[in-house]
């Protein structure tokens, strides 16, 4: 049996996101791969997101996120909103706007949806968020969006996992 746990890991697909939320006039976002569409009525998506992010506090206080999709090839983007929020200003050359929500929104994104918080639950070290999605656009339909697996161990998640299954 094959060891390699983050190499088998790595194995599912996911696309690579940045999550915007805002929070008494202040704005952050962090790139994110852990999302998924669980519902088609209402419309729902989950964020799997880390409680120790400061992007977590500043969503469960506002209620409210922005899920912007990364085209292929902005590595810079996820590399850039993958950084922790206190060391730069994030959006420092970045174009962006509120949405609706009040989330921001990445004017280079290939498409946005807009959430407002619907439930939360724990899974393991990490926090299962459940967004209503309220509105949301496609940008540039003829774009194709990064896939994780190509940002290789941007995140560095490979030290993340544990030696073996227990
Ligand atoms: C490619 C990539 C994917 C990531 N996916 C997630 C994710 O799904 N969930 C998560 O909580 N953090 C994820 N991260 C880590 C956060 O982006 C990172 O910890 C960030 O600094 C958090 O920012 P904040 O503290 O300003 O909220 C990912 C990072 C990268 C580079």
């Amino acid at each position: 049996m094959n060891k390699d746990i983050p190499l088998l890991f790595r194995q599912l697909t996911h696309g690579v996101y940045v999550i915007g939320v805002s929070c008494k006039d202040n704005d952050n976002a962090f790139t994110a791969a852990w999302i998924m569409q669980v519902s088609f009525r209402p419309l729902l998506l989950a964020l799997s997101i880390h409680p120790d992010h400061s992007s977590y506090r500043m969503l469960i206080q506002s209620k409210a996120f922005s899920v912007n999709v990364l085209p292929d090839g902005r590595i810079d983007l996820a590399d850039r909103f993958g950084r922790p929020a206190a060391k730069e200003d994030k959006f420092a050359g970045v174009a962006w706007h509120r949405g609706k929500t009040g989330a921001p929104l990445l004017d280079e994104a290939l498409a946005c949806f807009e959430c407002e918080f619907s439930h939360e639950c724990s899974a393991g070290d990490h926090q299962l968020v459940f967004g209503r999605v309220v509105t949301g656009a496609v940008l540039d339909p003829d774009a194709i969006p990064m896939n994780y697996r190509d940002t290789g161990d941007l995140d560095g998640s490979s030290k993340l996992y544990p030696g073996g299954f227990s």
